[in-house]
């Protein structure tokens, strides 16, 4: 449904050129929530306004439908108009002197449709959105979520081939974001729109995508399902963005069955290499919850992947206790479990680390 090839964005600033957008290249199948994610300024509003139309790339080449809507090669450039999408971004301006019913007619009354087609058509989208009951109300008579939600209405209602979403939850509140979220996602699943999101939210890009692109700086770092990304990233960045982790240096070490041991300064650790990478590790990733908590030693023949530590934190979330624990030489390991087993602050426990979620990533280029 979208396919960029090499995209590039500069900017020619008074302190000098600013790569926005270094060298993106990706596809969108028809249907997929595919997730924008990355840290502020690592030109994620930029591809999307790319893919818009609302800003011409330096290089490169945009495919929608199997159009070519932008190609620095042969001049195409189709505007924003004839592309036939839906869009909200961040700033979701509704127009505050138009009822709902107007705001969302809008795009459609631009188009010359019919009085009845229209009406017909903003019942539908409203009642997508809940808000079927407020057509007559004001805009300004609304939450924030309702504007929200009209904001949304207004986007679908096009039908367009590609919904482009610019962090479109980040002005509500924490709890409205999440039903919000939830919402969204159970619409797009119905709709079936092809959707690109765009975030800096990784709770939000787990919860709602088929798939997440990581972006950092100009350029597609790792992409993958919530899933796999999470579970067995490739690489640094990634693995410190998406969800909480140690990271601890290591060389590799060998190659024993199903794992690989490699030396860390915590000792050898035996660890799980989904990406193959075997002497091209430089990182072992342990998520907190990978490590299981032993307050008396456990008494199996096997050692490996044991240590020593003491309770220096706790902090109770609810059905779950974040720890963090200090080795005898001084090195700091978090560690999460459910909040039921009690953990002794007066004595040293054993920390075990699971090898199949003790993850080998890729050594960064010098
Ligand atoms: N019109 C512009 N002129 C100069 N620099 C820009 C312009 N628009 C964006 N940038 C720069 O490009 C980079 C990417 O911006 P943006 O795509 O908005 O990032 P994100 O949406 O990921 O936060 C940032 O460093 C930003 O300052
Ligand atoms: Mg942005």
């Amino acid at each position: 449904m979208l396919k960029i090839d090499n995209l590039q964005v500069h900017y020619q600033t008074e302190h000098g050129l600013v790569e926005a957008v270094k060298s993106i290249s990706l596809e969108v199948k028809a249907g997929e929530f595919c997730t924008f994610l990355g840290p502020s300024g690592c030109g994620k509003t930029t591809t999307l306004r790319c893919i818009a139309g609302l800003e011409e790339p330096t290089r490169g080449r945009i495919l929608i439908d199997n159009e070519e809507v932008f190609n620095s090669g042969n001049q195409t450039l189709v505007p924003t108009h004839k592309r036939n999408l839906g869009m909200v971004f961040q700033s979701y301006a509704i127009w505050p002197h138009m009822s709902v019913f107007e705001n969302v007619a809008f795009p459609l009354q631009n188009a010359g449709k019919s009085k009845a087609a229209i009406q017909q058509a903003v019942q539908h989208a409203l009642e997508m959105v809940g808000l079927g009951d407020f057509s007559s109300r004001s805009a300004t008579q609304l939450s924030g979520g309702q504007q929200q939600r009209v904001a949304l209405a207004r986007a679908i209602i096009r039908n367009g081939k590609v919904l482009l979403l610019d962090e479109p939850l980040s002005n509500l509140d924490a709890k409205l974001r999440e039903q919000m979220r939830d919402e969204l996602r159970e619409l797009q699943l119905k709709l079936q729109t092809t959707t690109i999101f765009v975030t800096h939210d990784q709770d939000e890009a787990l919860a709602m995508s088929d798939r997440i692109i990581v972006m950092q700086k100009g350029n597609i770092v790792e992409q993958g399902t919530p899933f796999e990304l999470y579970q067995r990233p490739r690489k640094l960045f990634t693995a410190n963005f998406i969800g909480k982790a140690d990271v601890l240096e290591c060389c590799y070490q060998e190659r024993r069955e199903d794992f690989t041991l490699v030396k860390t300064k915590l000792g050898v650790i035996v660890a799980s290499d989904p990406h193959n990478l075997g002497g091209k590790t430089g990182y072992v990733m342990i998520r907190p919850e990978a490590i299981t908590i032993h307050t008396t030693p456990p008494n199996s023949p096997d050692s490996s992947n044991q240590l020593e530590a003491r309770l220096v934190k706790k902090v109770f979330i609810g059905e779950k206790t974040e720890y963090q624990f200090k080795t005898p030489t001084g090195h700091l390991i978090s560690a999460i479990a459910p909040s039921y087993i009690q953990v002794p602050a007066d004595k040293s426990i054993t920390l075990h680390f699971q090898p199949e979620r003790c993850v080998l990533l890729e050594k960064e280029p010098a």
